[in-house]
């Protein structure tokens, strides 16, 4: 049995393949319509989440599988004390797939190591996220027909969003990859990410505080909120926030192709006025988030489609 715990539990390889599926999903849904039935889907939400949980129940339910879960730890028996080691055995009995959110890092691995079916992390703290990371890699990969071989701005809050550990730690894989680190000098990305992750692999990247440096040479801007639940304090919280607005101004500083990506939810970080941009890609990436969830599912509960 397989879980997913982090973006680099699957190869290259196997990526590629779960990326092809979530493609040939998007151009033929009526394939997949069926392929679940009977199937359940348990998403066991301890933090709040919109676009996760919605796009993994809309997954299951286009491929006609159904789902049950709670939205929040006060709605479960967390509330009652009891482990996720617990919940997760008990739910096991109910569903053939769970997608588990904990604000604490490392929770869905311990109920990976309890669980009778296949686990999906759908965040754990500050640590992953890896089914958003899936979704980027198959916005990029749809939108400019490659992974590798591009400059990539990571922008905002690099400290605390588990989107960004999760994406470079998957893109450090292809080849001719450059980050551009965007953030204030409170939000720089954690030491593990730097060393462990960026300098160990000899990864290409540098640090910046103004997104207008960057902007000339990116092929894709990712854009991220500032995690107001992370912090310590809320006057740190509020001298941070509108560090970055990207406006239609800055966006006339960035290449023609230069693609805009955020996991949302968007605070002020991208002005609306930049949605209609042809460049602002962050409404079809949360599109592309349901056929990769639907992949992912798929490939876990090992069900074949011809
Ligand atoms: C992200 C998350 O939960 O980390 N949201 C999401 O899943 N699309 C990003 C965020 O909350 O800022």
């Amino acid at each position: 049995m397989r879980h997913l715990m982090s973006p680099l539990d699957f190869t290259v390889d196997e990526l590629d393949r779960l990326l092809d599926l979530a493609n040939d999903i998007e151009a033929n849904p009526e394939k997949y319509a069926h392929a679940c039935d009977g199937k359940k889907l348990a998403t066991l939400f301890y933090e709040p989440s919109t676009r996760t949980r919605l796009s993994f129940e809309a997954a299951m339910l286009n491929l006609g599988g159904s789902v049950l879960g709670f939205s929040s730890a006060d709605s479960s028996s967390a509330a009652k004390g009891e482990s996720v080691s617990d919940t997760i055995r008990v739910i096991s009995c109910y569903a053939d797939i769970a997608a588990m959110r904990h604000p604490k890092e490392g929770a869905p691995l311990v109920a990976a190591m309890h669980s009778g079916i296949p686990v999906i992390n759908a965040g754990d703290g500050g640590h992953q996220h890896p089914t958003q990371t899936l979704t980027d890699l198959l916005t990029i990969r749809s939108l400019k027909g490659r992974l590798g071989n591009m400059t990539i701005g990571l922008c905002g809050d690099l400290k605390f969003g588990r989107t960004v550990h999760s994406l470079i730690n998957a893109l450090i894989r292809y080849p001719g990859i450059r980050f551009v680190l965007i953030s204030p000098e409170e939000l720089r990305i954690p030491d593990y990410v730097r060393d462990d992750v960026l300098r160990r692999n000899n990864q290409e990247f540098r640090e910046v505080i103004r997104l207008e440096e960057a902007l000339p040479e990116l092929d894709i801007l990712y854009m991220t909120r500032v995690q107001r639940e992370r912090f310590f304090n809320e006057e740190d919280y509020v001298r941070m926030k509108d560090f970055y607005v990207l406006d239609k101004a800055k966006m006339q500083l960035a290449p023609k192709d230069m693609m805009v990506l955020h996991p949302l939810p968007r605070v002020n970080e991208i002005s609306v006025e930049v949605d209609n941009d042809p460049r602002a890609a962050y409404f079809r990436q949360a599109q592309y988030g349901v056929y990769v969830r639907m992949a992912l599912i798929l490939t876990l509960l090992e069900v074949n489609v011809c």
